[in-house]
């Protein structure tokens, strides 16, 4: 954790998060996936900046912590899911920007595995699924503003909105396999409202910029 400081009146208190996890096979072996965890950084900084009291919880990730921001780092989902729920109970937005594993080996071995000598080419891997940190955490969010992110190939809006329904979002980000690891992205996000707002070939941090503004709705004229 690093220089939290009080938030500024109107504030809102932010939980973001980043990168991947790990889900470890034995102590040094794992799945994971390609997160950069740049996209949740971005976030994290650019609602920092706005004011806002930052939580950001990290998977395992190369990234230096933004100015004003509290870190919690993480390694697998259950750890992320563990340090959300702590998170989320004081705040008023979450943002679900990482790439959470799916799946976790059934066990996790107390020491290496070790290749057999008895001759065998094949070995197999038993999993089981993650929890669904967004879909658990959404539950019983009451009014306070959950937005998940969605990498889609195919029928992108279509199943992205499926997913917004089933996991209970107020907003999911749409992205492509392109934003993985790059420094720009094109996004649309999508609303239970039904809005639809395309950003194209954007920056991270301007990407970031418009997901932070939508958590503070213009007040009422
Ligand atoms: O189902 P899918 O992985 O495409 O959903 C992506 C969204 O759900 C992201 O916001 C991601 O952070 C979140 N998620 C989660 N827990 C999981 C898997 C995904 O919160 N186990």
């Amino acid at each position: 954790m690093s220089g939290a400081r009080r938030p500024k009146p109107g504030a809102r208190r932010v939980v973001v998060t980043a990168g991947p996890t790990r889900e470890h096979v034995d102590p040094v072996r794992f799945l994971s996936n390609e997160s950069s965890g740049r996209m949740g950084f971005a976030i994290a900084r650019a609602a920092a900046a706005r004011g806002d009291h930052v939580t950001l919880i990290a998977g395992p990730v190369h990234l230096e912590t933004p100015p004003g921001v509290e870190r919690v780092d993480v390694v697998s989902a259950r750890d992320m899911l563990a340090a959300v729920k702590a998170a989320f109970e004081r705040a008023d937005v979450l943002i679900m920007s990482a790439a959470v594993g799916d799946w976790r080996p059934a066990r996790k071995l107390a020491g290496k595995w070790r290749k057999k000598d008895d001759g065998s080419e094949t070995a197999s891997l038993e999993l089981v699924k993650n929890p669904d940190i967004l879909a658990t955490v959404a539950r019983d969010k009451g009014d306070r503003l959950v937005i998940g992110f969605a990498l889609e190939t195919g029928d992108g809006l279509r199943r992205a909105r499926a997913k917004m329904k089933r996991k209970g979002a107020d907003y999911v980000v749409l992205n492509d396999a392109s934003a993985l690891n790059s420094e720009r992205a094109s996004v649309t996000i999508i609303g239970r409202d039904g809005s639809e707002r395309r950003i194209d070939a954007r920056s991270k941090d301007e990407i970031a910029a418009a997901l932070v503004e939508l958590t503070h709705p213009a007040p009422a004229q």
